[in-house]
């Protein structure tokens, strides 16, 4: 049975910016995941033909039935072509998730990295986290125009990176672990329409895309050091600067002040924003507890 697992990613600094070519730091959510995989029909299914079951994006049809503009049918179809497919397999492609859709959190991504990881185990291929990466960053361009590169390179390596468009990525080395909080707004928002809007007023946005550039830059070693006072501090500029390009929302700006006023050191939203998830990061485990009451209180759902 071919299967499949993609973890969630958080972006901690550069959202927006690295669209533009700025850096963006982001690293993966390993306790929330995506699972593809190939199951048989049971003897009591009547019809044989390859078929997707997908809860989480409501999908549950034959793949000869799914509309080809569908991003996971043009996914689908690049991957037979890669694996020299004539027919599609005939099974179920089962595909689960704890990743909350259109929220931040990189859940159409983590599907096509699953899906991808699905087929080749399937079909006993070995392709490398890079091959995988490219072809899920083609897929993400079906969801969005312009896609940084920076959701499928984390989803894909698994693993922190410090990414720049155009430049390429490093994998970071995090010395300790930060004690961070990922919490839903449970609005969700859809990635190209804000990225769009971000384009559409560039000129006014150009300055603060930048000041999110140096951010990330400045916040690098200290995200390798673990100095979470500098971290927490980057993270509410950052935010500020999300603000001013117009991708926050009154949901957001109410939770990040509200877990900074309950002991976080920094907050900001994570994703394409307008809705979705936010971060918030504590200096011990131990003040974690008041910061996630003080969330539940104004109607967040804690996801990490
Ligand atoms: C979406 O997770 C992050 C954005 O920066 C878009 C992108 O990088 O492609 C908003």
């Amino acid at each position: 049975m071919g299967i499949g697992i993609a973890p969630a990613k958080t972006i901690l600094f550069g959202e927006h910016a690295v669209v533009y070519g700025e850096p963006g730091i982001a690293i993966p959510l390993w306790e929330i995941t995506t699972t593809a995989s190939f199951q048989p029909f049971r003897d009591s299914d009547r019809k044989r033909d390859f078929h997707i079951h997908s809860p989480m994006i409501g999908l549950d049809a034959d793949f000869s039935d799914i509309p080809v503009n569908l991003p996971l049918k043009k996914l689908i179809i690049r991957l037979m072509n890669l694996l020299h497919l004539t027919e599609p397999p005939a099974k179920i492609l089962q595909i689960e998730s704890t990743i909350p859709i259109a929220s931040g959190l990189g859940s159409g991504a983590a599907c096509s990295v699953a899906v991808i990881r699905a087929f080749f185990d399937e079909y006993h291929s070995n392709f490398d986290d890079a091959e995988i990466s490219s072809i899920a960053f083609e897929i993400e361009k079906s969801y969005h125009g312009s896609p940084s590169g920076l959701d499928n390179t984390t989803i894909s390596f698994g693993k922190p990176v410090y990414f720049q468009k155009g430049k390429g990525f490093e994998i970071l080395k995090l010395d300790s672990k930060l004690n961070l909080i990922v919490a839903d707004t449970g609005i969700q928002s859809v990635t190209s329409a804000v990225v769009q809007d971000v384009r559409n007023h560039y000129e006014q946005n150009q300055a603060f895309i930048r000041a999110i550039g140096i951010i990330a830059e400045k916040a690098r070693p200290a995200v390798e050091k673990g100095d979470v006072q500098e971290i927490g501090q980057l993270m509410n500029e950052n935010h500020d600067y999300l603000k001013k390009i117009n991708v926050s929302c009154y949901e957001l700006d109410l939770a990040v002040e509200t877990a900074r006023k309950h002991g976080a050191i920094g907050a900001k939203l994570t994703g394409a924003g307008r809705g979705g998830n936010f971060i918030a990061l504590a200096e011990k485990p131990s003040d974690m507890i008041e910061i996630k009451k003080s969330l539940v209180h104004i109607g967040a759902k804690i996801i990490l």
